[in-house]
């Protein structure tokens, strides 16, 4: 190239000065984020995750493994929330509920899960087959569910409504079918009552 067209001069200061602009535009991201993160902490509904070290040998479940060939030995053969004959919500010794899903071939178990709002849920998720991820909408609930192991995740549902349980993680030619309703309904017994 030739001498005869020298490189456009760097504008020192001009070159502060937009420096300046966009590390301003990076402190004003970070501080949103601290905001949000702050705020969804502050509101959102979260779940405490754990090994299901709470419930180490109950029906088949030991220290959060399982065996997928034989989930009918366990909770999963009857998949969603744990109740009592009477058909109400059994409580177990950690002072949650139960519930049991079942992701494979392309679906989740149960087809619909109601779970009540304002009571600790613990949903245990499983898969028979392949890699799945475990989403609920409007949630934090986000996990990766595999073969022989118990995804434990402790939450409680703060509002009735409905959402949705998707499957977030590529698991074969169904993938995009794998979306169940889950609903939250009003607490069945009435607490203490709360104005909203
Ligand atoms: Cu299951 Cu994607």
């Amino acid at each position: 190239m030739g001498a005869d067209t020298p490189p456009a001069r760097l504008d020192h200061h001009a070159l502060e000065r937009s420096e300046t602009a966009w590390l301003g535009v990076a402190v004003v991201m970070t501080a949103l984020l601290f905001v949000g993160v702050l705020a969804s902490v502050v509101s959102g509904t979260y779940p405490s995750l754990k090994a299901d070290a709470g419930h180490a040998h109950v029906g088949g479940i030991v220290r959060g493994r399982v065996d997928p060939k034989n989930l009918a030995a366990t909770p999963f053969a009857k998949p969603g929330l744990v109740v009592d004959a009477a058909g109400q919500p059994m409580v177990n010794d950690q002072g949650t509920l139960d519930a049991y899903l079942v992701a494979g071939n392309f679906t989740f178990q149960p087809a619909v899960l109601r779970v009540p709002a304002g009571v600790p849920v613990t949903l245990h998720v499983t898969a028979t087959d392949v890699a799945h991820g475990f989403q609920v909408t409007g949630t934090t609930i986000n996990a990766e569910i595999l073969p022989g192991h118990v995804a434990a995740l402790t939450v409680t549902f703060r509002h009735p409504g409905e959402q949705h349980a998707i499957c977030n993680e590529y698991c074969g030619v169904g993938h995009h079918n794998m979306i169940t309703r889950f609903i939250v309904e009003p607490p069945t017994q009435p607490t203490s009552k709360e104005t909203k």
